[in-house]
């Protein structure tokens, strides 16, 4: 049976959004004979509007290997909590009712919501006031639960690998401390494994408070016995033992996601005025996030689109896609979302950096 399907991109963007798109409108029409119409920036498409574009093979061909999404996407426009302007202030309302009515304007079966914790939850949300939805899991933290890895992380390790390994040589010229801050808000995995790839000398992480005396200590003793440079590399997540997180902006003030950033500072003047080591800070930023997808990541987003249009087929709706070992499998929805993917302080990973000499703050 002819079906029309709509895909939106929601949250921050992520190197293989494009792939999932593109796998998406190939699989349904090649395999299918289905149409399919792209949602423009997330959910706001369909709060305000709908402001929607046919997707064809002809508008997703070469897209493969481009970065961001040709849809756009937003990572404020909770339709649960929407951000409205009402005598002159900002007030959240609940504009889910109509983000429905445009749905069914639009015409389409079924959605396909690309995203991550905060887009999921709203597309299981919708899901329980009867929209038809299937989820792809989406984030360069890899902080999804239910998938064993999400697209986008891959690239955005090896985009902080290549940096450490380029930091490395001017920190030895120069004798100095790097101090180089990495996204993950509640999970470190891209600066456990970039950090443990890249070979730096401290790593530290949003789940171990990290103790500012021993990790001078580690920088200290390296000085002394071969190396006077270390890298550093901090998760912006990341916060001293009895401290807090670096908050840039909070929830309230973004009508978002509070606004983490400022943590590499903090670490880089504690080390200066400890040790009186020469620092300098990097913040890696938004190009973590930017730029072509990895081969592991147009695969994973390949896949992801084509399993969801399947899932479609199957009307297993209310379910997202998800890797797990090396099969896409489907899991519901609420099985991946509340709670984090966080690195285990005590697994194998981190005693793998620790076994081979990385100190991870504690
Ligand atoms: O959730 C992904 C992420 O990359 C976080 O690590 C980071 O804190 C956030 O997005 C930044 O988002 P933006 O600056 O685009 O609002």
């Amino acid at each position: 049976m002819s079906k029309t399907l709509a895909i939106l991109t929601g949250g921050g963007d992520c190197p293989g959004l494009n792939a999932v798109i593109r796998g998406v409108v190939r699989a349904a029409t090649l395999k299918h004979g289905w149409k399919v119409i792209g949602i423009l920036d997330g959910f706001d498409g369909l709060v305000e509007g709908p402001r929607v574009v046919p997707l064809d093979l002809g508008n997703v061909r070469g897209i493969l290997p481009k970065g961001g999404t040709i849809l756009g996407t937003s990572n404020r426009g909770n339709p649960f909590a929407f951000p409205v302007r009402e005598n002159g202030e900002v007030v959240l309302r609940d504009v889910s009712g109509t983000v429905i009515e445009n749905f069914k304007k639009i015409g389409a079966d079924a959605l396909v919501v690309v995203g991550g914790d905060g887009t999921l939850k709203i597309a299981r949300q919708l899901s329980t006031r009867g929209l038809k939805v299937v989820g792809v899991p989406k984030t360069i933290d890899n902080d999804l639960r239910g998938t064993d890895v999400t697209f986008g992380y891959n690239t955005a390790v090896g985009i902080v690998t290549e940096a450490l390994d380029r930091l490395h040589s001017t920190a030895e010229s120069h004798h100095r401390a790097m101090v180089v801050e990495v996204m993950g808000r509640d999970a470190g995995w891209i600066a456990l494994e970039s950090g443990i790839a890249g070979s730096a000398d401290v790593i530290l992480l949003p789940e171990i408070p990290f103790d500012m005396g021993r990790v001078c200590e580690a920088i200290e003793t390296r000085r002394q016995r071969c190396c006077r440079f270390s890298i550093i590399v901090v998760s912006e997540g990341a916060f001293p033992k009895g401290g807090g997180k670096v908050v840039q902006a909070t929830a309230e003030q973004t009508h978002g996601v509070e606004r983490l950033g400022g943590v590499s500072r903090f670490v880089a003047d504690e080390i200066e005025r400890r040790l009186d080591m020469e620092t300098r800070v990097v913040v890696l930023g938004h190009v973590q996030r930017g730029g072509t997808p990895s081969p592991f990541d147009r695969i994973l987003g390949t896949r992801f689109g084509t399993a969801a249009v399947e899932l479609i087929e199957q009307e297993k709706f209310g379910h997202m896609v998800a890797l797990r070992g090396r099969a896409v499998d489907a899991i519901p929805i609420e099985d991946a979302v509340g709670s984090l993917n966080r690195v285990d302080p005590e697994g194998q990973l981190v005693q793998a950096a620790e076994d081979v000499g990385i100190m991870m703050g504690r």
